[in-house]
């Protein structure tokens, strides 16, 4: 099967876009919930979005309105990534508190204090954060952050493109959506070294223009979820569309999990013939392990002989999947930020709820094992990030289905 491109890249590369008057064109787009949101945060703001298979072409002429509604940054956290270029480019943002969610307070405290070293005003009251730029624009400077986040980066980022001056970010995410949003920014004019390691340098530049045509980078996590489905029944199978090097930590704990990973051009191949093998795993930031594949593999884990602990750095709270996990039969305990998973012979399907987006998908892969049937509710928490997952997992032979209570069905008596 082939992934999409990444969602976290694309909703970044659509805010960006407001940067510059003109119209650029985005590819390998994902036809999923949040891009649908993003649309219409950056329509509301005044810009033109059309949207053909895959494509979107953002027209930022007309984007002159600073303010990101509440009802829409309430639905979709990642709308604080209009923040750095409505400052860069108006001179002011009122953008909504993003809410908290499932896996943790989300805080944007970072974002905050980085925009404040590049001279912006910041003020918070009655749900809003409302930023404004010096009368002389924004001033470049040396900002180190307290934790590589992958928000708080991004913003700095589009913030920074057209400050006096020059800007360092220390201690950087380095995640391939943050290169991937370095080169849509580079190709709109800006100067930006560094992007994928801990330290970016990006030198003001006086005006940005609109990006010809930029791909999306291929989708890292849904590729590691399609791997882990390929691990757990066995496969072989094949994701295309991602680089294997974006996801190196997680081949390596793969492989020692006892499964054969074959690395492509332009993607890779699973199979597992023995049992899965118990392996520890830790989230950090990349090149980290990804939070974002920690529900995944503790699915794999749920079935491995022996017992693994799987530790999560990122977030404060992103463990509720467990909790989902042993209705099925899985035994998982709960110490802090430490899961203990003790391999079980079989996970036997129950009914159960997506607790957010990447244990809903962590879910479904576990039902493709499961004795029995599963089902899964709630996915509208899945389709936010993945396009068309139970088509792309039957096209694998998965024996999955919608049922009529928009829970897909999976399992019986030949589960994969
Ligand atoms: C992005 O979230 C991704 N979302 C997340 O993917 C991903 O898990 C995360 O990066 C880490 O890789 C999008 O790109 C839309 P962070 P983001 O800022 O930017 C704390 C998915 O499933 N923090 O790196 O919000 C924060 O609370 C989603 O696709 C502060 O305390 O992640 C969290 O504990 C889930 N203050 C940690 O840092 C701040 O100012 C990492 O957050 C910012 C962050």
């Amino acid at each position: 099967m082939r992934v999409e491109g990444a969602k976290n890249s694309a909703l970044k590369l659509m805010a960006a876009a407001l940067l510059a008057p003109g119209a650029s064109t985005i590819t390998n787009v994902p036809d999923i919930a949040d891009v649908d949101i993003m649309a219409e945060v950056v329509s509301g703001l005044g810009a033109r979005v059309e949207r053909s298979d895959h494509a979107l072409v953002i027209d930022a002429t007309d984007a002159t309105s600073y303010e990101a509604p509440y009802e829409l940054v309430a639905r979709m956290r990642a709308s604080i990534s209009v923040l750095g270029p409505l400052v860069a480019r108006l001179g002011r943002a009122r953008v909504a508190m993003p809410g908290g969610c499932a896996i943790g307070s989300r805080k944007i405290d970072m974002h905050i204090a980085g925009l404040q070293h590049l001279g912006v005003t910041i003020e918070i009251g009655h749900g809003f954060i409302l930023a404004t730029a010096p009368p002389m624009g924004l001033q470049g400077a040396d900002v180190t952050l307290e934790f590589p986040s992958v928000g708080a980066t991004e913003n700095l980022l589009t913030a920074a493109v057209t400050a006096r001056g020059t800007t360092t970010i220390d201690n950087a995410a380095r995640e391939p959506e943050i290169v991937d949003l370095a080169e849509f920014l580079n190709a709109m004019g800006a100067r930006i070294a560094g992007a994928g390691t801990q330290t970016i340098v990006i030198e003001g530049v006086d005006e940005l223009r609109p990006v010809e045509e930029h791909r999306v980078v291929g989708d890292r996590v849904e590729a590691g979820t399609f791997l882990v489905a390929g691990a757990l029944c066995g496969g072989p199978v094949t994701v295309r569309g991602f680089d294997c090097d974006h996801l190196g930590l997680t081949i390596d704990k793969l492989r020692k999990a006892g499964c054969i990973v074959d690395c492509l051009l332009d993607g890779a191949t699973i199979s597992r013939e023995g049992a899965v093998a118990a392996v520890d795993v830790q989230t950090l930031p990349h090149p980290g392990f990804p939070t974002d594949m920690q529900a995944q593999f503790m699915a794999l884990m749920a079935i491995a002989e022996g017992s693994s602990v799987i530790t999560e750095n990122v977030f404060e709270n992103r463990f509720m999947f467990a909790d989902e996990l042993s209705r099925m039969g899985a035994d998982v305990r709960i110490e802090g930020h430490h899961a203990l998973v003790r391999g079980v012979e079989q996970l036997s399907g129950a009914p159960v709820r997506c607790p957010d987006l990447r244990a809903g998908a962590a879910l479904v892969l576990a039902g493709l094992v499961a004795d029995g049937e599963t089902r899964v509710g709630d996915i509208h928490h899945i389709e936010r990030g993945y396009e068309r997952f139970v088509d792309k997992l039957a096209s694998l032979g998965a024996n999955i289905g919608y049922a009529w209570d928009d829970m897909p069905v999976l399992g019986g008596e030949n589960p994969c």
